[in-house]
């Protein structure tokens, strides 16, 4: 099971990326008085700091960081070490422009900005690995060093011509032959057939509609093409410190990488996480990217990076209302956090992120998010004993894979309203709501241990995983999935019979006759509640149950809603109380419980370990029933049968 390492040793480590380099040496000195204030034990240091350790090519200047690791040390602050790698100095784009990635239609991607690395150059990766090994000879045995993290938000395509290259060495050991190739890209159509490898390309831009096979191995291209940018760099500092994990960070909801298979090459998985403070699902869209990311982890994992205040990426940037900030961390660690840290330390006076909060902002030590974040430092001082190594599974599991979001977001497909993200923030959001613990899963994963198995959408899933949904309704699963579920299998063709029909005998379909994709705003009577966003012409087999039907319309009468024995398919979007009270009834059926019962709106229960975190999402204070005796960690008191929490109030109960 991944793990924090000795980095926690009982204590939530609690802090942010630091970027002394933009800063003069005094400040350095106010920072850990101010990091000692508030309780910071970690900070990830180095992220963009390869101008500063490599000013010239092969030019090493260390000197600064010795003396910022020392000062760390010396103020009981540990440090996650990071790869410079996302961010080269202008010098290597400059005297070697092969390094710089191109965009689909050929454009530079130049210096100036970030993330301006070719994965596929040789010239970067020597570079890269150099300044990796330095580092890591240098500090591998410091004492401040407690993890390494490589690189920052791996997230860079390139359709340049090394990658085209590389591109074609990857499609040769995926296919074999020309002819697999061109079998699995249907190149029959629009003439697409090659007769030699260098004519393959990167999905570059084109005319008109691109070969969707293409766009797919492109993408899962680009994924592993940065993924052996981290190993190689994970390999070398692993080298010099096997006893410290590495991580790299992760933005779940971003489609580049498959996290999955990336987790499986981390010691600890981190996120990064965003939420809009003026959402009003902005709490379930952090619950959603923290299920995700402890699934990934099977265990503790690390905020990463969140903000303080407001970010600068948005149209209009709110700053976090007292009290959210608080209360959004403690939800992390309820859900599995071992690591709660912030992008960045000191909000910066220059550069493109200036006006992007942070840890402590403009406002400086007497502002009120440096305030806010010192008592946040102290509460998780108070608690990170009970709570750090402690995992809960869920009942449910949830599947989400990358490779289907890639196959189904393509052009040409039948609306451009069906949005991958939004769909699983619907499908999860009726689960948070109903308060059910809910873990995420791969479709090939080993389901036997959930209940029940949600599948918001796998539009293209592998014979595997779809025999393995198969095994686990026959071993007892119960298997709830929405539309646009088993569409094309996995070089994106599209099944016989439009869904494949395992699938479609599993639910009871016999024939599936149209889609009817739905206008915006546009939504259909389906008996008791209102579908959106699609509709499907289904007839269904003798032995299926119609649980909803159409009214009205062209599909009056047909299923909205189907069920085969413990398979249930739902074939539109229903609106989101009905989606939530589908999943509680089938869950109830399950013997699945809810976290606590009667909650009051916009409270959120957890349970980790033997803890169990309550969480006032809302603006008014309420009362929450808590069945027996229990003591708050954050408030030192007992807390008889019920609690109080005023608005965005959090208790950490135990028993
Ligand atoms: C990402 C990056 C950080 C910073 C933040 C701003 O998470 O990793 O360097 O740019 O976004 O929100």
């Amino acid at each position: 099971m991944p793990h924090l390492g000795d980095a926690t040793r009982g204590r939530i480590l609690f802090g942010g990326d630091y970027n002394p380099e933009q800063w003069p040496e005094e400040t350095w000195h106010e920072d850990v008085r101010l990091m000692r204030e508030a309780g910071v034990n970690s900070v990830t240091l180095g992220v963009f700091s390869w101008s500063r350790l490599e000013p010239e090519p092969g030019a090493r200047e260390f000197g600064w960081l010795d003396t910022l690791m020392d000062l760390l040390h010396a103020n009981g602050v540990g440090v996650v070490l990071a790869t410079p790698t996302s961010a080269p100095p202008p010098w290597l784009g400059r005297l070697h422009p092969d390094t710089l990635p191109r965009d689909e239609n050929g454009g530079v991607e130049w210096w100036g900005g970030r993330q301006h690395f070719s994965h596929s150059s040789a010239t970067y990766r020597r570079y890269a690995a150099a300044i990796t090994e330095d580092l890591a000879a240098r500090y591998g045995g410091h004492p401040a060093l407690t993890m390494w993290h490589i690189n920052n938000e791996y997230c860079t395509a390139d359709h340049g011509d090394e990658a085209a290259a590389a591109f074609r060495r990857w499609l040769r050991a995926r296919y074999g032959t020309l002819d697999a190739l061109n079998t699995a890209w249907g190149t029959a159509f629009w003439s697409q057939g090659y007769d030699s490898w260098d004519a393959v390309l990167p999905a570059r831009r084109t005319h008109y509609l691109k070969n969707p096979g293409q766009v797919l191995d492109f993408r899962r291209f680009t994924s592993d093409m940065l993924l052996e940018c981290y190993l190689a760099e994970r390999d070398i500092v692993a080298r010099h410190t096997p006893h410290l994990p590495v991580t790299t960070n992760f933005m779940p909801l971003f489609s580049g990488q498959d996290a999955w298979r990336w987790a499986e090459e981390e010691d600890v998985v981190s996120v990064d996480l965003y939420p809009d403070p003026r959402d009003p699902f902005g709490a379930q869209n952090g619950a959603l990217v923290q299920d995700m990311t402890r699934s990934q982890a099977r265990g503790p994992w690390m905020l990463m990076e969140q903000a303080a205040g407001p970010v600068n990426w948005r149209g209009v940037n709110h700053p976090k209302p007292r009290g959210l900030n608080r209360l959004w961390s403690l939800q992390a660690v309820a859900r599995g956090a071992d690591a709660v840290c912030y992008f960045q330390w000191r909000q910066s006076r220059q550069g493109a992120e200036k006006f992007h909060s942070g840890m402590v902002s403009h406002a400086g030590e007497h502002g009120r998010t440096f305030q806010e974040v010192k008592r946040l430092g102290a509460e998780l001082a108070a608690i990170g004993g009970a709570v750090t190594g402690t995992h809960t599974a869920g009942d449910i599991a949830v599947l989400h894979d990358w490779h289907s979001w890639w196959a189904g977001s393509q052009e040409g497909r039948p609306s451009t309203e069906v949005d991958h993200p939004e769909i699983l923030r619907s499908w999860h959001r009726a689960l948070w709501e109903a308060h059910l613990a809910t873990d995420f899963a791969h479709p090939e994963h080993d389901l036997s241990a959930y209940r029940l198995v949600v599948v918001p959408q796998l539009y293209a899933l592998t014979d595997t995983a779809v025999e393995n949904l198969l095994r686990y309704v026959r071993g007892g699963g119960t298997l709830v999935a929405g539309f646009l579920t088993g569409v094309a299998d996995e070089d994106d063709r599209v099944r016989p019979g439009g869904m494949d029909a395992r699938l479609r005998d599993l639910f009871g379909i016999r024939t599936l006759h149209e889609w009817w994709p739905l206008d915006p705003g546009e939504s259909v009577e389906c008996g008791g509640f209102r579908g959106t966003l699609w509709s499907e012409e289904l007839e269904k087999t003798e032995d299926a149950t119609t649980e909803a039907a159409y009214k009205g319309g062209e599909l009056d009468g047909l299923p909205a809603v189907l069920r085969t024995g413990r398979a249930w398919y739902v074939s539109t979007l229903p609106e989101p109380g009905a989606l939530r009270d589908l999943l509680t009834r089938v869950a109830a059926g399950t013997g699945i419980r809810p976290v606590l019962d009667g909650l009051p709106d916009r409270v959120e229960a957890v349970r980790r370990g033997d803890l169990l975190f309550v969480l006032n999402h809302g603006r008014e204070p309420v009362t929450v029933e808590v069945p027996g005796t229990h003591h708050d960690l954050l408030t030192g008191t007992a807390v008889e049968d019920a609690l109080t929490l005023g608005r965005y109030g959090a208790a950490v109960l135990r028993p």
